[in-house]
């Protein structure tokens, strides 16, 4: 991406940066010229990451109300852009829960609760003072809000209902607040390593163009929302999945 002269440089927060498609969104920000700044919680990997792109890390837990508060100072202070992309199926990080476990089950709806619905939720409210006028939020939720996947997609779809308020209560400041819902994308941590290539392959068979998205292909959504050319878009879910889940 070529950085037009005079382009005012915007000041981008990306949660969950350190990989994945966090990671290919900051690197489209920070290649456009714009001030990035990341987070996670594993401080190795955001500098790690930080370092390739030339963008500053901040570390804490999104999902964790003090985490997030202790992270303010150092977050800046007037933000343009906020990808709130932290996230996951925290299923796909803890052994299955037994029939009948009615706590196991309390547990690992919690979890997957805390990781999408609380990272995302938390920092939007603690950043919203500081959004600019005209800024924009960006979700990232899940295919699974349309199409299952337990508690995880329970959560995601928990997020879509959410931004349909955020939108309508920042709409006065000209501030638009979007969700994209990826179908499967590879190359990220996400499946943590649980999934066979027969399973990727039955699963992108979905897609009219038979193949998993790119993280690239996850941020380019992302950096349109966050564009002049978006500005009447708003509490809309933006779904990139190669036809795996069609509007309706
Ligand atoms: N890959 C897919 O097929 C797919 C499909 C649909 C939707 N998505 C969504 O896309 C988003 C990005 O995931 P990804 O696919 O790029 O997987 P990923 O590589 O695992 O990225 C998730 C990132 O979120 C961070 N994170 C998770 N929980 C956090 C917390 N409590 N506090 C702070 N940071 C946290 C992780 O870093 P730390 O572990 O260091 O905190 C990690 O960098 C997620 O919301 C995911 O649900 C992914």
């Amino acid at each position: 991406m070529r950085v037009m002269p005079g382009t005012p440089s915007r000041t981008v927060v990306v949660t969950g940066g350190g990989t994945g498609i966090g990671a290919a969104t900051a690197a489209l920000f920070a290649e456009a010229g714009d001030d990035v700044v990341i987070t996670g919680r594993r401080e190795d990997v955001l500098s790690r990451t930080a370092k390739e792109l030339g963008v500053r890390y901040v570390a804490f837990d999104a999902a964790d109300p003090g985490s997030v508060r202790g992270a303010l100072t150092e977050l800046p202070t007037a933000v343009d852009v906020l990808v709130t992309n932290a996230g996951g199926n925290t299923d796909r990080q803890r052994p299955p829960v037994e029939a009948g476990d009615l706590d196991g089950v309390a547990a690992a709806w919690r979890a997957n609760f805390d990781a999408n619905v609380l990272t995302t939720v938390l920092i939007t409210e603690a950043l919203t003072p500081r959004l600019a006028d005209g800024a924009r939020v960006v979700t990232i939720g899940s295919i699974a809000a349309k199409q299952g996947s337990g508690s995880y997609g329970a959560a995601k779809a928990a997020v879509e209902a959410w931004n349909v308020d955020l939108a309508r209560k920042l709409a006065g400041r000209g501030i638009s607040a979007n969700v994209v819902a990826p179908g499967v994308t590879l190359d990220t941590e996400f499946f943590q390593g649980t999934v066979t290539e027969e399973w990727v392959a039955a699963r992108v068979s979905a897609a009219f163009d038979k193949r998993a998205a790119t993280p690239a292909e996850i941020a380019g959504t992302v950096f349109f929302l966050a564009s002049a050319a978006s500005s009447h878009i708003t509490g809309q879910v933006v779904h990139v999945n190669g036809g795996a889940y069609t509007a309706r």
